[in-house]
């Protein structure tokens, strides 16, 4: 067994697709925190002050045993009326929210139409679901279509993210949700890069919510801090409490978290501005590059995974973190600096880091 392993490791190496963990080092073009809630002063401020009353450092159990509280539901209430849907349902991560509402909702006797480029945690779900897979193409409505016509299954579950996670692309939130309801399916839609970015008051790209469709919001991306939420109908909340394993058995999020969710949310909404500086940010840089940002995630791509690891370690020597996306992450010959701007970034520096890359490209 190790020397499968050391086997594996060797055969990463040879084609530069070993990952290692590198600290962060120069201007920040890398990270998810686009509107710079991770640092904010006032957040830390709050959060501060929460610590000097005596609190539970841990939540103590899951939800179901004794990790609820009067705080967890004030803050799903909160959510709810915030991101105007009947119930929010906060789990551990982004991760752990769409892997498992995923397996819960569906089963062998349900088809689930996925976008062939969804996130991996979108993928896990489905495969621990033992659904029926159907890989729709990239925001292909006619081929979703086509699918859904000819699916023989009574159940059926759409998948796909609100703004693609690795090209920054948006998805047709209105004509998915046409289509969902045309075909009586539910849909999952991960609001993991729009939370904050899009929308009233940073809500994310859809608009209204209908009882068939279920968001996720992480909050480690533009909230700046972890775990995550789904916005959904109080009877597919029940129905998650009761039938999502890793909410059912995994210990709950510590309080502080749960007050650091709210007080990021309050921030997002209280300044509006942070989310027009994050466009103000995306055009200037879209103008540099010549390109029309659909979001704060901007793919340059450099395929090979030995180019691409050049081009971030060229970076790195200017001042700037950006790091390569290598396949297997993304697919043979796609391989890419994940650049994402943010709110905080100053024109003087967008410029530098554009005239940094147009040397390498
Ligand atoms: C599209 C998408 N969904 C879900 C996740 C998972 O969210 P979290 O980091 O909160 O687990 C990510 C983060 O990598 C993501 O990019």
């Amino acid at each position: 067994m190790l020397k499968h392993i050391q086997t594996e490791i060797d055969r990463l190496k040879k084609t530069s697709a070993l990952r290692k963990l590198v600290t962060q080092e120069g201007l920040d073009f890398s990270s998810n925190d686009y509107l710079g809630l991770s640092r904010n002063p006032s957040i830390q401020d709050k959060l501060a002050s929460q610590l000097s009353e005596p609190i539970s450092l841990g939540s103590t159990g899951s939800r179901l045993i004794s990790g609820h509280s009067k705080l967890y539901e004030a803050t799903e209430a909160f959510i709810a009326d915030t991101f105007k849907c009947e119930a929010a349902l906060i789990f551990g991560s982004g991760y752990l929210a769409n892997s498992g509402i995923i397996s819960a909702l569906a089963d062998s006797e349900t088809s689930i139409f996925s976008d062939e480029l969804n996130h991996a945690s979108l993928i896990d779900g489905i495969r621990l679901s033992g659904a029926k897979r159907e890989i729709f193409k990239h925001n292909d409505l006619e081929h979703l279509k086509a699918l859904l016509q000819s699916s023989k299954q009574q159940r059926k579950l759409i998948v796909t993210e609100a703004v693609f996670s690795m090209d920054g692309d948006l998805a047709p939130v209105d004509e998915l949700i046409e289509l969902s309801q045309d075909f009586n399916a539910l849909l999952l839609l991960d609001e993991a890069h729009s939370t904050g970015v899009f929308g009233h008051q940073g809500r994310g790209r859809l608009k209204n919510h209908p009882e068939n469709v279920i968001t996720v919001h992480t909050c480690g991306k533009a909230l700046g801090g972890y775990g995550a939420f789904a916005c959904l109908s109080e009877m597919l909340k029940i129905f998650l409490i009761n039938r999502s394993r890793p909410f059912i058995y995994s210990t709950s999020l510590p309080p502080l978290l749960i007050m650091q969710i709210r007080f990021c949310i309050e921030e997002m909404v209280a300044h509006p501005e942070l989310q027009s500086d994050l466009h103000r940010s995306m055009h200037i840089f879209g103008n540099l590059l010549n390109r029309t940002l659909t979001s704060p995630i901007v793919p340059i791509l450099i395929p090979g995974n030995e180019s691409v690891l050049h081009a971030s370690e060229h970076l790195k020597k200017n001042g700037f973190f950006v790091r390569g996306i290598r396949s297997p992450t993304v697919a043979l010959g796609q391989e890419r600096l994940r650049v994402t701007i943010k709110s905080t970034h100053q024109p003087d520096e967008l410029r530098a880091f554009a005239a940094a890359l147009t040397e390498i490209l």
